[in-house]
Formats: structure tokens, C-alpha cells, sequence
């Protein structure tokens, strides 16, 4: 099968990029480079430099396709907060633009990197895909009108679809490149954040004031290499003019603290910290409830936070 991986120059797409294509799958990809990196692309590997709001290089990028896994996009929960507009067009307008070179190009099956942000702050925890939809941020709006775009594309085109909620997306894959790993700049991540803490910048933990049991927030983590096999069963499990939403986490919650605490474990050392204000948009809780992932895909996540913990640290040497 030949699968169109968008974003694959990204922390999480270019981890997809290198599993699917130990597992044998063929793959293009098509990334704009603007929070990438060229130099993840494997050699020899159909890579096209463009971007989703060009009609032009979606086409070229979708010749000899058969499916799509859709990461491009902009992804952080505070910088959409300041640019609303820049996320609706690259996020929303962007998969307009694929959805309809899909369209074009007759390719029907998509599998769509969708956000636990779609929920906002939970009535009810663990999260059901089932629970009300109320972002609490751009990103989240965004994720959840893509969403629903998809839903409409597979009842009146009949694609195959599937949403990937993801919790919070963390740990690293070594390769015979080196690791993929979160190379954001700036950083914005909690693990790496801590893990990167130092006397003189200490790591801030957004709010120590919030509804916890040690007052910061609580988030679900799921290694990278576990998340992408769940999209090889997703990519597998897709059925034509169907949409499914599936949370991807691991059904169990951290606190800041928490992780600060897993990190120092890890690293031997106390990680310097500095209490500061809540981050605008984010939600105190959310922990996913992965029951329609395991029952319906097969899917069990089997690293936990020590791991994740343990490789991002080691693909910093
Ligand atoms: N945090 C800190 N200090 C930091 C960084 C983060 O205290 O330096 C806190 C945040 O306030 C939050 C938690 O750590 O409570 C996790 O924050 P991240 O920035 O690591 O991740 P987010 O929860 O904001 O968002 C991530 C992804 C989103 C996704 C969301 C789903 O970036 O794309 O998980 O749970 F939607």
C-alpha cells in the first residue's frame, strides 16, 4: 500500500514515516518544512516540499496513492491562542484542500491526526469519544471542525476515515538516523521542558492552583511509537463512506508534578522548577478512555511514562 504521509518531517509523522516503511509500506511526503526537519526524510524516499494550501504540490503528492495519514498541521495549544487565523488556515483550510485533491485524485481512505483538545475541559474523566465537544482553544476548534469535515466528506463521498484523538504525545524512536524526537523551537512540551531544566532556566509549571490533587494539571501520555502502531490498525481497519473517532492515550493521568518527579528518577538529579501563572487554554484534567481503541482496532499502548521519559533523555546525547 502506498500512503501519502503529510507532516512527515514532523516528531510524530516522521516516527509513522519510519515504521511504516520497516513494515514494508511505499511512502511519499509532503511537508512544508515550516516546523519539520528536511534531514528526517530517509534517503531515497518520495518526499515533495510544498504545502496544503497549494493545490499544486497536494496533487503531485497524491499520484500513486492509496491513503493518506494526515499529521501536517499546526499543533500548540498556546500559540493558536495568539494566532487564531494562522491555525484555521493551515488546519482547516488545508484539509479542505486535501479532502477535495483526495476527491480529484480518487483516494478514499484517510487517516487524520485529531486532538484530545477537541473536548475542552471534561464533564466527565476518563473522556468517551462520545463526550461533548467544547474546545477551550483555537487548536482544539480547529481539530473539531476538521473533524466534522471529514464526517461529512465520508457520508457524501464515501472516503474511509478515520480520527485519531491524541492525549499527550511524548517519548522517541532510534533509527539508523539517529532519534526522531520533539525538535520544536521553542520547546514547548512538558517532558522535554523538564528534562532540559537547569538552575539558571528552571522548567515553569503552569499553575499550581488548579483542581488536582497537587494543584497542576493532569494529562494522559502516550509514547510516540504506541500511538503510530495505532494508526497501522487504524490504516487497516478503515471501511468506505465510514468515519470513526478513536482517543488515543494510555486510560491513566500524570500531574506536572508528577512527570518533574518521573524526570528526576530518571535523570538522578532534582529538577529545578519554578511555580508560575496558568497557561491560557489549558484544560486541569484530561485522561482518555481508550475502551473503542482496545475493543475495535486491538490496540494496546504498552510503554509507559519511565519510557518516555527515559527516551526523550536519551535522544538528547
Ligand atoms: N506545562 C508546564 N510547563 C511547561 C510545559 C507544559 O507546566 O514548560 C504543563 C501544561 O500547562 C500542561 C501540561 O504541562 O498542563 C502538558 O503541556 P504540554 O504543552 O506538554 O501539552 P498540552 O497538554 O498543552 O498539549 C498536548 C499537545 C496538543 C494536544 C494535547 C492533548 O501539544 O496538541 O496535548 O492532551 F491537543
Amino acid at each position: 500500500m502506498h500512503v501519502l504521509v503529510t507532516g512527515g518531517t514532523g516528531y510524530i509523522g516522521s516516527t509513522a514515516v519510519e515504521i511504516l516503511r520497516k513494515q514494508g509500506y511505499e511512502i511519499s511526503i509532503l511537508d512544508d518544512c515550516s516546523t519539520g526537519h528536511a534531514d528526517c526524510v530517509p534517503e531515497g524516499l518520495r518526499f515533495i516540499e510544498g504545502s496544503l494550501l497549494n493545490t499544486s504540490d497536494l496533487a503531485e503528492a497524491l499520484e500513486g496513492v492509496d491513503a493518506v495519514m494526515h499529521f501536517a498541521g499546526k499543533s500548540l495549544v498556546g500559540e493558536s491562542v495568539d494566532k487564531p487565523d494562522l491555525y484555521h488556515s493551515v488546519n482547516v483550510d488545508g484539509t479542505r484542500n486535501l479532502l477535495d485533491q483526495m476527491r480529484i485524485a480518487g483516494v478514499g481512505k484517510i487517516v487524520f491526526s485529531s486532538s484530545a483538545a477537541t473536548y475542552g475541559e471534561p464533564e466527565v474523566i476518563p473522556i468517551l469519544e462520545t463526550a461533548p465537544t467544547n474546545p477551550t482553544n483555537p487548536y482544539g476548534s480547529t481539530k473539531l471542525a476538521i473533524d466534522h469535515m471529514i464526517s461529512r466528506e465520508s457520508a457524501e463521498q464515501a472516503i474511509a476515515a478515520v480520527s485519531l484523538r491524541y492525549f499527550n504525545v511524548a517519548g522517541a524512536l532510534t533509527c539508523d538516523r539517529g532519534w526522531l524526537a520533539e525538535r520544536h523551537n521553542p520547546e514547548t512540551h512538558l517532558i522535554p521542558n523538564v528534562l532540559r531544566s537547569t538552575h539558571a532556566n528552571p522548567v515553569k509549571i503552569f499553575g499550581t492552583d488548579w483542581p488536582t490533587s497537587d494543584g497542576t494539571c493532569i494529562r494522559d501520555y502516550v509514547h510516540v511509537i504506541d500511538l503510530i502502531d495505532a494508526h497501522i490498525k487504524a490504516l487497516n481497519s478503515l471501511v468506505e463512506g465510514v468515519h470513526e473517532i478513536y482517543n488515543l492515550g494510555s486510560g491513566g493521568g500524570y500531574s506536572v508534578r508528577q512527570v518533574v518527579e518521573a524526570a528526576s528518577k530518571a535523570t538522578g538529579q532534582v529538577i529545578p522548577t519554578v511555580d508560575s501563572p496558568r497557561r491560557s487554554g489549558d484544560p486541569a484534567v484530561l485522561i482518555a478512555d481508550i475502551t473503542k481503541a482496545k475493543a475495535q482496532l486491538g490496540w494496546t499502548p504498552t510503554r509507559g511514562i519511565n519510557d518516555m521519559v527515559a527516551d526523550t533523555l536519551a535522544s538528547f546525547s
